[in-house]
């Protein structure tokens, strides 16, 4: 099993007289910046003239050109969408890169596909927190922590992963448990996630919606059922408290024996040679080639597919639902972690 490293195992004064600069300022890049700060380490935010420059200002932040904080900082955290990291490492960090000096992603991607090929002198890590920023914030002030993937691509000087562990602290992620990975295992995990698990899943909900409309069945009460009544929320978060089988027991029998009965059949050949063709195309490179291509012929087939997306007979009947829907998400505003 991996090693799961926590608060005690890492030490943080190889942070100490480094420069760190922050490049982004959305999800992950308030909520890194903010947390570092925090932990003793006030970094540089570099960011674009846009509102996320505005919001790090409002933090308190002294916000720089990109190029520049590149120039200054010791310790690069690339927190901005994986789509434009190319270009901008190109043109605004790359330059000024010195050796000794260490680049920080929060995803394996852009590395993993050669996208971004960081120079050999030059450090290159990863601090993956496996948690939206808005939460990494969160659970930060509410001194909890949360999972967190760590590796290291280049290690000139044998600093690297140091300080990639000792940023997983800063951030807050050992007071739960970070664990020690590599570029292409993080973007496995998280593209075949995307590729496999939650289409399927997606798909499965609007069949199961599809078929029981065409039984004579109520769209507005299947949709309830389905995902507004939150159901769907507690039986993840019992899969947390009970495990994910032992959550089961929260069922009836009828239901228990159902899901266990069932679970195989939903499963037949041609779905294990698609989710073949899932991984395939996310270890080779091939889902990548494809999303580039996408991205520079101006996204027509991500245009189509929202497009058809939102044309689903569920969409209109959740807009029916609205009142029910804003009761049900206050609920769950209010049990979640905050703005
Ligand atoms: P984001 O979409 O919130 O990034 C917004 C920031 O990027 C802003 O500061 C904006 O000024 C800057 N930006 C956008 N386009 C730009 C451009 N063309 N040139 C310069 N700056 C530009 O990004 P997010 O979601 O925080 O992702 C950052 C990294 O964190 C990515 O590598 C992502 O895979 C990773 N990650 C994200 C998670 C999340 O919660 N969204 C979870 C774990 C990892």
């Amino acid at each position: 099993m991996a090693k799961i490293y926590r608060d005690n195992d890492v030490d943080v004064s190889v942070l100490n007289g480094r420069k760190i600069g922050v490049i982004g300022y959305g999800n992950q890049g308030r909520a890194q910046a903010l947390n570092i700060r925090d932990s003793g380490f006030p970094p540089m935010i570099g960011n674009r003239d846009d509102e996320y420059k505005s919001r790090a200002i409002e933090d308190g932040f002294a916000v720089r050109p990109i190029r520049e904080v590149a120039k200054e900082a010791g310790i690069i955290l690339l927190l901005i969408p994986d789509e434009v990291q190319p270009q901008v490492y190109e043109e605004q960090i790359k330059p000024y890169l010195r050796p000794g000096e260490v680049l920080c992603f929060a995803s394996g991607y852009n590395v993993y596909y050669k996208a971004i090929v960081p120079p050999a002198g030059i450090g290159a890590i990863m601090v993956a927190p496996r948690m939206i920023g808005r939460a990494v914030r969160n659970l930060y002030q509410e001194r909890l922590g949360f999972p967190c993937l760590v590796a290291a691509e280049n290690d000139p000087d044998g600093q690297a992963m140091r300080i990639a562990w000792a940023l997983a602290k800063a951030i807050g992620a050992t007071r739960l448990g970070a664990f020690e990975s590599s570029f292409r295992e993080e973007t496995v995990i998280d593209l075949f996630a995307e590729q496999m698990l939650w289409p399927g899943i997606i798909k499965l909900c609007l069949l199961y919606f599809e078929k029981l409309v065409a039984n004579g069945c109520d769209p507005e009460i299947v949709t309830t059922e389905l995902h507004l009544s939150g159901e769907f929320v507690e039986i993840a978060k019992a899969m947390i408290t009970h495990g994910f089988f032992g959550q089961l027991k929260l069922h009836s029998q009828t239901s228990q024996y159902g899901q266990l009965s069932r679970a195989d059949r939903m499963a037949p050949a041609e779905l294990l040679a698609q989710i073949d063709k899932a991984i395939e195309d996310v270890s080779s490179g091939k889902f990548h080639a494809e999303w580039v291509k996408e991205q520079k012929a101006g996204k027509p087939n991500m245009s189509r597919l929202w497009r058809r997306a939102l044309e689903h007979p569920l969409v209109q009947s959740e807009a029916k639902l609205d009142a029910l829907r804003e009761i049900v998400a206050r609920s769950y505003e209010g049990r979640s972690q905050g703005p």
